[in-house]
């Protein structure tokens, strides 16, 4: 009997070249102590506004290959970015960044210990109403149905995703700051 798997979410993962000057340059401008919680979000992490000019020249490399790899063209459009910091024990809600009209969401890895930090996981939401028997019967063999994926990251990664994927962040035991880069994301197809 044949399988066919049916629909599919991507996230595309982009190693920065030049992370070395680029971590360099913004933890030099920015300062955990300058950071702050939003009062809407029930996390602890802390966060500054960037402005476009500080990371946009650098992320673009990663964009024109997410381009490229899709093969198509289009102009991207960065409504906002922002430097998150995660002290020992922050962590990040499940979210989604449907906002605005935001299609694409990217997250750098500005300053993270694979080994000891927090965990980025994307979180399927289909789960919630996939019952545990019918997930126990369709596991195995042709495919699996668990409800979170860590995906593989290193330090000076970036993340590609639709913004419309649920994610967060485990908490952070690591003794040093762990500090990541948002951006909202539009594209136009040429
Ligand atoms: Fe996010």
């Amino acid at each position: 009997m044949a399988h066919h798997h049916m629909f599919s979410e991507v996230y595309f993962n982009y190693r920065l070249k030049n992370h070395a000057e680029v971590k360099r340059r913004l933890l030099e401008q920015y300062n955990v102590s300058d950071s702050e919680n939003e009062a809407k979000w029930n996390c602890n992490s802390t966060r500054i506004e960037l402005t476009r000019d500080d990371i946009l020249p650098s992320v673009t490399p990663a964009l024109k290959e997410f381009g490229d790899e899709l093969r198509k063209s289009a102009k991207i459009f960065m409504d906002s970015c922002w430097m998150n910091f995660y002290r020992m024990g922050a962590f990040q809600e499940l979210h989604n960044h449907v906002v605005g009209g935001c299609q694409l969401a990217l997250v750098y890895f500005l300053n993270y210990n694979k080994k000891t930090d927090g965990k980025f996981y994307f979180y399927n939401t289909n789960t919630e109403i996939i019952s545990t028997e019918i997930a126990t019967l369709l596991s195995g063999p042709v495919g699996s149905f668990g409800s979170v994926l860590y995906p593989k990251v290193d330090e000076g990664d970036v993340l590609i995703f639709p913004s419309y994927m649920h994610h967060g962040v485990s908490p952070h035991n690591g003794d040093d700051l762990r500090v990541t880069v948002s951006c909202n994301l539009r594209f136009q197809i040429n």
